[in-house]
């Protein structure tokens, strides 16, 4: 009988520079910027939290100590809450990191790319599959997006990676796979190009930040020169792994803002403030009487 692999780590790569987002990402990570009230890295943990995953492991870099201390217990606020009663806070706060999680930081020296991001974790991740998180992709889905690849993963025991329906115009800011279509949201990748050009993309499915591979992986990945741009890239690395074992594309039920761009996070924190159920209703009454020329 084939042993079936629960999914139980999640690899975070926020150690990029975030120059879109300059003058606000000078000093501090663009995983920590909010859409509403939580920063971005924390809908992508509470993703994976809700997929089952418990081992966030998180590639960090320089100017990224904001993330390890959210999520860690934060003692003097904690006191403050406790002493001044104001319990809702408290456990707010404390619910930002559950007791059954645990979280392991491992450092990418330079920015040289997301496949080499991915590998620094490799010793973390050991040899087992796991999932790879882009915060800046916020996904919302129900069931999140993650426990819908967790669950197909279970069946399949293969790499899958998320994908959606792109505007053809928009083919040069994604990975884009083609291939042999298994059921109505899943398709075998035949075929990955990173970036095309609309006029040489093979198809209109575009990758998004969710993965989840097997850890042969990380050979394709250390065995590649640098790609794209000069950056080591994961696509390259997943293009590796296709010519071994079967990597599968999932299309997902949900959407996704790109809040790694100005326009998506503007998007997300509209739609966002809008669903949220403390100033939802202020913030649609405030829309409808704003007069947009
Ligand atoms: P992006 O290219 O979107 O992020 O990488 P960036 O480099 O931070 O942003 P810009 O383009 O300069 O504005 C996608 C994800 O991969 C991580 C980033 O942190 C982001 O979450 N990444 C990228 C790394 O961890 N290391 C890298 O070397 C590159």
């Amino acid at each position: 009988m084939k042993k079936v692999t629960t999914l139980n780590k999640a690899v975070f790569p926020v150690a990029g520079l975030g120059t879109r987002f300059l003058p606000a990402t000078k000093a501090q990570p663009k995983e920590m910027l909010p859409v509403v009230d939580k920063p971005l890295i924390q809908y992508a943990v509470e993703e994976a939290y809700a997929a089952g995953i418990r081992h966030m492991i998180f590639v960090t870099g320089r100017n990224k100590r904001a993330i390890e201390d959210h999520f860690d217990t934060a003692y003097e606020l904690e006191t403050e809450l406790a002493t001044a009663h104001k319990q809702d806070l408290l456990a707010l706060v404390r619910s930002v990191q559950p007791d059954d999680m645990n979280c392991a930081y491992v450092r990418q020296p330079r920015s040289l790319g997301l496949g080499h991001a991915v590998l620094c974790a490799e010793h973390l991740v050991g040899h087992e599959p796991f999932a790879v998180l882009l915060a800046d992709d916020l996904m919302v889905g129900t069931p999140p997006v993650l426990a819908q690849m967790a669950a197909q993963f279970e069946q399949l025991q293969q790499s899958l990676l998320a994908v959606q329906e792109v505007p053809l115009a928009h083919t040069r800011r994604y990975g884009i796979v083609a291939g042999e279509p298994v059921s109505e949201q899943l398709m075998k990748v035949t075929q990955m190009v990173e970036k095309p050009a609309p006029g040489v993309a093979p198809s209109r499915m575009g990758v998004a930040g969710r993965y989840i591979l097997t850890p042969n992986v990380f050979k394709h990945i250390r065995n590649q020169s640098s790609g794209v741009g000069g950056e080591i890239q994961l696509t390259d690395g997943i293009a590796g792994l296709m010519t071994e074992e079967g990597v599968y594309a999932f299309q997902y039920s949900g959407k996704r803002y790109d809040c790694g761009s100005k326009e998506g996070f503007l998007e997300a924190t509209v739609e966002l403030a809008l669903a949220h159920p403390e100033v939802g209703e202020h913030f649609r009454n405030y829309l409808k009487n704003l007069q947009v020329r």
